[in-house]
């Protein structure tokens, strides 16, 4: 029984013409927006601020930079699987198929890190801009972890808000009420909306000294390690704020409803990829010039975008509020779409006999999985209540970069183990590109603090040993 036993694509193939019930109405336009729904959430208006004040200073704006140069690489390989194997387990069905079962197995669970804890750290920023927006009456120890303490020392107990926003969409999962792409359109013009205007408002209200020195320089007291200062922030900044661009993989995921997906993955992906990296620039620009980024350590630490424009956009209060009330509706459809993919990869992986049935166990009325939804739910849930954001979001950073490295190794090894499956997408100059997509991606791995990778390490060592004590075995394959 080989490891690296695979799926073969005609199988998988296969299994798109069985598909029936997924119909083709999503065309490149719904695609990008798809995509941008996805995408635009917590990473922007939260974790910019953060990694401001934890590594690059007002450099963080070259952190996106760096951040998109990896995704753009993984993304064009993404492009490639998503046009050739249109459906539905993104980068753990490509894996399947390319890299045999251990690899795809090693990859489904580091997308629990993606998709788990992602959804878990999208709900406490919820928490943080719900707090803000009814004027902070929420007492700290009922929205903070227990590793977590306020400015004047009351410890944290739970994040109870966190903990209610996923119950409910749970309970909106588990109905089956499905996102439709005009509510998610509906949400999209919201959200970008809302960052322009952010972006036309704040532009006035920069402040020069507040770029300047656009490094954090060396010998800045809590800016010891080479990934806290410098250019090394940048990058140390870039494996934080890439959290904001996860969620265009998840375009790949609904290849199967896509009406032209050779045509229209790519420029989905792609698309969805451009625009915001455009939007994250500017308002990463116009946010570190308003507020200096050393308030983003203390006063600013939490709901940053409503605080500088409460401090210092004067007369413009309203739109903190309604920046506040968009955020937390745009918060709700990632929350959303994250949970969607993780119970979707979970699906996957319980069909093949990888996990128990209990993952792809119906509901005999919704036809939803919801038995894996609840238990998703607890499971998302004890993160999102006990442990803080931050170390939340570096979980699901790593985890979806390690994703990246392979998806991209996987493209690499494809074109020489199939060179003649038909590619209707070709991502261009292989190997050079999905090397690059390694190389900026791992980099970003090792920028990130030791903590998250230790912890990231542990959890692929639970995963290994539940593969070869128990999924080994039950996989269909064998
Ligand atoms: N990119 C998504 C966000 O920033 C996960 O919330």
């Amino acid at each position: 029984m080989s490891l690296f036993r695979k799926k073969s694509l005609e199988a998988l193939l296969g299994q798109t013409d069985a598909a029936h019930t997924l119909k083709r109405t999503l065309d490149a336009k719904n695609l990008v927006a798809l995509g941008i729904g996805a995408i635009i959430g917590a990473g922007l208006f939260v974790r910019t601020a953060a990694a401001s004040a934890e590594a690059a200073g007002p450099a963080v704006t070259a952190s996106f930079i760096v951040a998109a140069i990896g995704c753009a690489f993984a993304g064009l390989c993404y492009a490639e699987f998503a046009a050739m194997i249109p459906i539905a387990g993104s980068a753990y069905t490509y894996a399947y198929a390319t890299m045999g079962e251990f690899v795809a197995w090693t990859i489904g669970w580091a997308l629990v890190l993606e998709y788990a804890l992602g959804a878990a750290t999208v709900a406490i920023a919820w928490s943080e801009y719900l707090n803000n927006l009814l004027g902070g009456v929420i007492p700290y120890q009922w929205c903070h972890s227990p590793m977590e303490t306020s400015l004047d020392g009351v410890r944290g107990i739970i994040n109870a808000p966190a903990l209610i926003v996923l119950l409910l969409i749970t309970l909106v999962l588990i109905k089956g009420t499905k996102e439709s792409a005009n509510l998610n359109a509906v949400i999209v013009f919201v959200k970008v909306g809302i960052v322009l205007l952010f972006i036309g408002l704040g532009w006035q209200f920069i402040n020069g000294a507040n770029h300047s020195p656009f490094l954090i320089p060396e010998g800045t007291p809590g800016h010891e390690g080479i990934f806290r200062h410098g250019w090394g922030g940048v990058l140390g900044g870039a494996g934080i704020v890439f959290f904001a661009f996860i969620g265009f993989d998840a375009v790949s995921t609904a290849a199967q409803e896509a009406k032209k997906p050779e045509r229209d993955m790519p420029i989905g992906i792609l698309g969805s990829l451009v625009i915001c990296t455009v939007l994250y620039i500017l308002f990463s620009y116009v946010l570190t010039g308003v507020a200096n980024w050393q308030e983003f350590k203390t006063a600013g630490k939490e709901a940053s975008v409503a605080y500088a424009i409460q401090k210092y956009m004067p007369g413009f209060g309203w739109l903190a509020t309604l920046i506040t009330v968009a955020i937390l509706a745009g918060f709700s459809s990632v929350i959303l779409v994250m949970l969607l993919g993780q119970s979707r990869v979970f699906f996957s992986m319980s069909n093949d006999g990888l996990l128990p049935r209990i993952f792809s166990d119906l509901h005999p009325e919704y036809r939803t999985p919801y038995k894996s939804n609840i238990l998703l739910f607890l499971f998302v849930g004890s993160f999102a209540a006990f442990i803080p954001g931050s170390m939340a979001g570096d979980l699901t950073s790593i985890g979806t970069l390690f994703a990246f490295v392979l998806v991209s190794a996987g493209v690499w090894i494809m074109r020489r183990t199939d060179p003649q499956v038909h590619r209707p997408f070709k991502t261009p100059l292989v190997p050079l590109v999905p090397i690059l997509g390694i190389i900026v991606c791992a980099g970003m791995i090792i920028s990130l603090d030791h903590r998250t990778q230790l912890t990231a390490l542990v959890w692929m060592l639970i995963g290994f040993a539940i593969y070869f004590s128990y999924s080994r075995t039950s996989s269909k394959l064998a």
